[in-house]
C-alpha cells in the first residue's frame, strides 16, 4: 500500500524529533500502522538549520523548504503535522490544511486553548480529524485516557503538574537551592521552555493545557480567557522550606473540578502532601491525577518535554490518523471526547467562587494578642484552622513568622480575612497566601 505522506510544519526540538523517531522506528510503526509513514516535506524559515538538526540518514529525500502554504496545498501530503507554535501562521495554516481536506496533527497547546472551538468546528465540517496528543503532558498519554480509556465515568477533577518547565525549576531550587534564572536557562538549554519562556512560568502554558484537558473531561467548549492563572516567579525558598516542614511540598498544578455551580479552571502553586505520589514527580517529569465516578482515581505519569518523549505522542497521532482515514467520519471518536453537538454551558467559576484549603504565611510583633486577634478575624469569616506554626524570632528581632494552613474555605473570605490582618498594627507587610490541595477524593 502507499505510504502515507507527511507535511511537517516546523523542524525544531519536536518537529526533528519526531522524523527522527519515524525513521528509527519505521519498521515497528509500519507494522501497526498497517502502512509505512513517511516525511515528504519540511516548511521553516531557516533551511539549513533545519537539514543540520536531524542525522543525513533522516533528512534524505526529505523536501525542505520556506513556502509553508505551498506545502498546506500539496494534493500528495496526506496528514499536515503542526510543529511550529504561535496562534497567528500556526492557525492561518491549519485551517488551510482542513479546508484542503487534510487531516492535522498538531502539539500546539496555545493554539488549541484559543482558537480550539473554531478549528474543530472546521474540522468536523470537513470531515477531517485534528488530533493533539502531544499537546498536553508532552508523551503522556493522556487525551487518549480522557477521551477514550476513561468514556464510562463522570469525571470529578483532574490535577496534574502539566509544565515540565517549572516543576525542572522548583524541582532544582528545592533540591539544590539552584538560583531561578540559571535554572531557566538550562531548561531552554534542554528544549523544555516554550519560544517565550514567561509562557512557561507564568503558568499560560499550563493553563493552555488545562483548558484542553477540562473541555474532553466535561464536553465543555474551549475557555482559555476565563482560567485562573497564577506562575511561579513569586515564590520564594522561604515557603518551599516551611512547606517542607509543614509535610508538604509546593507544585505548580493545573486543576479543574466540577462544581453544582460550575467549573474551577485554574493553575497556580499549590501545596501538596508530600506523602502523594505527585507531590514526588520530580524534574521535567508530568503527572496527572484524574478522579472518575467509576474507577476512582488514576495517575499518569512521564516525561513532559523534550524532542522525543513529545515526539512519542505526534508518531502515536500520526498512526491514529492512518488506522483510521477509512473510517466514516461519523463514527470516530470525537474530538472532544463528546458529540460536538452535546457540549455543556457549564461556566467556569471565578476564583473568588474557588473552595480550598490555603496556606497563609504573615510576620507579626512578637506581643500578647496578636494570635488571639488572628484567629478571631478567621472565626468571624468561618475559616477554620488546619496547623499553625510560629517560630522563634532571629536574634535581636521583635518579628516572627506565623505560617497557617487551613481548612477547606472560600477563596472570596480568604481574601476579605487577609485584607483584616493585613491592616492589624501588629503585622508587618503583606500576607503570602497559596492554596492546598489534599488530593485524596
Ligand atoms: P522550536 O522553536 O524548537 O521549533 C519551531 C520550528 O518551527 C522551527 O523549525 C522553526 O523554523 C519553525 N517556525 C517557527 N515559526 C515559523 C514561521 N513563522 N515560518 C516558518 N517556520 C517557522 O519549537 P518546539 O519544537 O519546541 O515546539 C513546537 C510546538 O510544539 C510548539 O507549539 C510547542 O508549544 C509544542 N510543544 C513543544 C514541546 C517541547 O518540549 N519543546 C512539548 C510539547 C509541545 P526556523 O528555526 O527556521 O525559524
Ligand atoms: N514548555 C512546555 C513545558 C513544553 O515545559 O512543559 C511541553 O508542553
Amino acid at each position: 500500500m502507499k505510504p502515507i505522506q507527511i507535511g511537517l510544519l516546523g523542524f525544531g526540538t519536536v518537529g526533528s524529533g519526531v522524523a527522527k523517531v519515524l525513521a528509527r522506528n519505521a519498521e515497528e510503526i509500519g507494522r501497526r500502522a498497517g502502512r509505512a509513514i513517511e516525511v515528504k516535506r519540511v516548511g521553516v524559515r531557516n533551511i539549513a538549520k533545519a537539514r543540520a538538526a536531524a542525522p543525513a540518514a533522516v533528512v534524505e529525500g526529505i523536501a525542505f523548504g520556506d513556502n509553508m502554504h505551498a506545502l498546506v496545498d500539496d494534493p500528495d501530503i496526506d496528514i499536515i503535522c503542526e510543529l511550529i507554535g504561535g496562534t497567528t501562521l500556526a492557525l492561518d495554516l491549519v485551517l488551510r490544511a482542513i479546508e484542503n481536506g487534510k487531516h492535522v496533527v498538531t502539539a500546539n497547546k496555545a493554539l488549541l486553548a484559543t482558537h480550539g472551538n473554531e478549528i474543530f468546528a472546521a474540522a468536523q465540517r470537513r470531515g477531517v480529524m485534528v488530533t493533539f496528543e502531544a499537546a498536553v503532558a508532552g508523551g503522556i498519554p493522556i487525551i487518549k485516557a480522557l477521551r477514550e480509556g476513561l468514556t464510562a465515568n463522570r469525571i470529578e477533577w483532574i490535577a496534574g503538574i502539566i509544565n515540565g518547565t517549572s516543576n525542572f525549576i522548583l524541582t532544582e531550587m528545592r533540591e539544590k537551592g539552584a538560583a531561578f534564572g540559571d535554572v531557566l536557562a538550562q531548561a531552554q538549554k534542554l528544549g523544555y521552555a516554550e519560544a517565550d519562556p514567561t509562557f512557561d512560568i507564568g503558568g499560560h502554558d499550563a493553563a493552555h493545557k488545562l483548558t484542553i484537558l477540562a473541555a474532553l473531561a466535561f464536553g465543555i467548549p474551549m475557555q482559555f480567557d476565563k482560567a485562573y492563572l497564577e506562575g511561579i516567579a513569586t515564590l520564594t525558598q522561604e515557603d518551599i522550606a516551611y512547606a517542607e516542614q509543614l509535610g508538604y511540598r509546593i507544585k505548580l498544578l493545573g486543576i479543574t473540578k466540577r462544581k453544582p455551580n460550575g467549573i474551577e479552571l485554574r493553575v497556580h502553586p499549590t501545596l501538596v502532601p508530600a506523602k502523594r505520589i505527585i507531590a514526588n514527580v520530580e524534574g521535567v517529569m508530568n503527572a496527572v491525577v484524574v478522579q472518575g465516578d467509576v474507577v476512582g482515581q488514576t495517575l499518569y505519569s512521564g516525561r513532559g518535554a523534550g524532542s522525543e518523549p513529545t515526539a512519542s505522542a505526534v508518531v502515536a497521532d500520526l498512526v491514529d490518523v492512518t488506522r483510521l482515514l477509512t473510517a466514516d467520519p461519523e463514527h470516530r471518536v470525537p474530538h472532544l471526547a463528546f458529540q460536538p453537538d452535546r457540549l455543556s454551558d457549564l461556566p467556569i467559576l471565578p476564583i473568588e467562587e474557588v473552595e480550598t484549603s490555603y496556606y497563609l504565611r504573615l510576620r507579626a510583633h512578637d506581643r500578647p494578642g496578636v494570635m488571639a486577634d488572628i484567629t478571631r478575624i478567621l472565626a468571624d469569616l468561618s475559616i477554620s484552622i488546619d496547623a499553625m506554626m510560629q517560630k522563634e524570632p532571629d536574634e535581636g528581632e521583635q518579628i516572627v513568622d506565623i505560617i497557617i494552613l487551613t481548612h477547606v474555605a472560600k477563596e472570596r473570605s480568604v481574601d476579605t480575612a487577609i485584607q483584616l490582618i493585613e491592616g492589624m498594627p501588629t503585622i508587618a507587610g503583606n500576607v503570602t497566601k497559596l492554596r492546598l490541595e489534599n488530593l485524596d477524593k
